[in-house]
């Protein structure tokens, strides 16, 4: 528990550094455009018009400039204080390195905050798996009463088409200056799913044979996908996330794409079901903690002391933590093999994701 606590303290203060990164209330800057359209997937340059999860009016480079500014922009918040990008910060893979992220009142959010990255691999939204594409949700956290506090539709459309900068990106993004909510959603949906992490050092890996590996990042990459510890049996594909749920996917249906994993032996938050939640990707791990849907370890090794001898006895612990007789799986890590883990976890960081112009707060203040 004194670790915890002291781990949330630390994180709290060194976080209001970070606020005058988040979003703006001035004019953005939209001197530059960039190209969204091509992003390197799974080790090729692919055209993301060509994946599914796309916002229905289809995607284009306007739509996406349009999005990112709506993104950092504080004026989609009630009072003017919270963009998208107070909790969903860059530099931390879209996260804010807080356990429960700061609301439009002060109020805090009710569970930790969730990077974005590869949205438009991701089939399963939030913790609880509510929603099931990025279109279904984009907008939600502007009308959630702690985030954003948006009252309704026509709050929103006003408060847009009085900035005087958006009437002409809604013309370049829809051929039209006229501002509704559907555009609203589309353009931000837009922006989600071009956020794309798949040029880590173990990306390269994937390419040379794992010859750019230190021998503690292989001992890790080894333990990972072992049998024994099953952590890319959960943490699984491309982005290191739930199985999709596409043509069977993981679990029975109602809980497609979460698990339990014995945070607890009477859970506080039910999740999805009875503690279960949804498997997180583990790319830019390193960049994203606190961890849990809670926010309650802050650190890597404190997840992995949790795998290793704290999984609690649960009525709905998941089968593949559980021992020969049904108990909960004791992996009883030692010191190395954690380290090993944990290098092989920071070779999933990726710093074109979390350092290219094109995704960043366009807002001078
Ligand atoms: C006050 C902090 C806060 C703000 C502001 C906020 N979010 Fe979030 N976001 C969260 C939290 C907390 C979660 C997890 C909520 C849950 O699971 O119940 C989340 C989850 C998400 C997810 C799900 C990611 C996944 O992989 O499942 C996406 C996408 C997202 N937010 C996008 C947005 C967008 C777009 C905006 C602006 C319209 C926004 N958020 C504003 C805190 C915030
Ligand atoms: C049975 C499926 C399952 C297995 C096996 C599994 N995980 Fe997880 N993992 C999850 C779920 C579900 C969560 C989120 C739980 C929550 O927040 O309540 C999670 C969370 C995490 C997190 C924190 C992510 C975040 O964004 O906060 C890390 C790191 C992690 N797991 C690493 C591992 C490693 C390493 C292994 C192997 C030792 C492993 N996991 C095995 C399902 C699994």
């Amino acid at each position: 528990m004194l670790g915890i606590t002291a781990g949330v303290m630390l994180v709290a203060s060194c976080s209001r550094t970070q606020k005058p990164t988040s979003g703006g209330n001035g004019e953005p800057d939209l001197s530059k455009s960039y190209e969204y359209m091509m992003a390197e997937v799974d080790g090729q340059m692919r055209d993301l018009r060509m994946l599914d999860n796309q916002p229905s009016s289809g995607l284009s480079n306007e739509k996406v400039a349009l999005g990112r500014v709506l993104f950092y922009d504080k004026k989609l918040s009630i009072n003017n204080t919270v963009a998208c990008g107070n909790c969903h910060q860059q530099q931390f893979a879209f996260c804010d390195q807080q356990a429960l992220s700061d609301g439009f009142a002060n109020k805090k959010t009710l569970r930790n905050s969730m990077s974005i990255q590869n949205v438009i691999l991701n089939n399963s939204m939030f913790w609880d798996s509510r929603a099931g594409s990025p279109g279904e949700m984009s907008l939600n956290p502007v009308f959630n009463h702690i985030e954003m506090g948006i009252e309704d539709d026509a709050m929103l459309v006003s408060k847009v088409a009085n900035a005087s900068y958006y009437p002409s990106l809604f013309k370049k993004a829809f051929g039209s200056e006229s501002i509704t909510r559907e555009k609203i959603g589309e353009a931000m949906t837009s922006f989600l799913v071009t956020t794309f992490s798949q040029q880590s050092k173990f990306d390269q890996g994937k390419r040379n044979d794992f010859k750019n590996f230190t021998d503690l990042e292989k001992i890790g990459k080894d333990l990972f996908f072992s049998s024994e510890l099953k952590c890319s049996q959960c943490h699984s594909g491309e982005n290191f996330m739930a199985p999709d749920g596409m043509g069977g996917g993981y679990g029975s249906p109602t809980v497609k794409g979460t698990a339990n994993i014995g945070l607890e032996k009477v859970p506080v938050d039910k999740g999805k079901n009875n503690g279960s939640f949804k498997i997180p990707s583990l790319r830019n791990i390193a960049l994203t903690g606190p961890y849990m849907h809670d926010g309650r370890f802050a650190t890597l090794e404190d997840v992995l002391n949790h795998y290793s001898e704290g999984i609690q006895a649960n009525a709905n612990l998941d089968s593949k933590l559980k021992d020969g007789n049904g108990k909960p799986l004791k992996m009883n890590l030692d010191v190395v093999q954690k380290q090993a883990l944990i290098a092989f976890l920071n070779t999933l960081t990726d710093e074109n994701l979390i350092k290219n112009e094109k995704f960043s707060n366009p807002f001078r203040n």
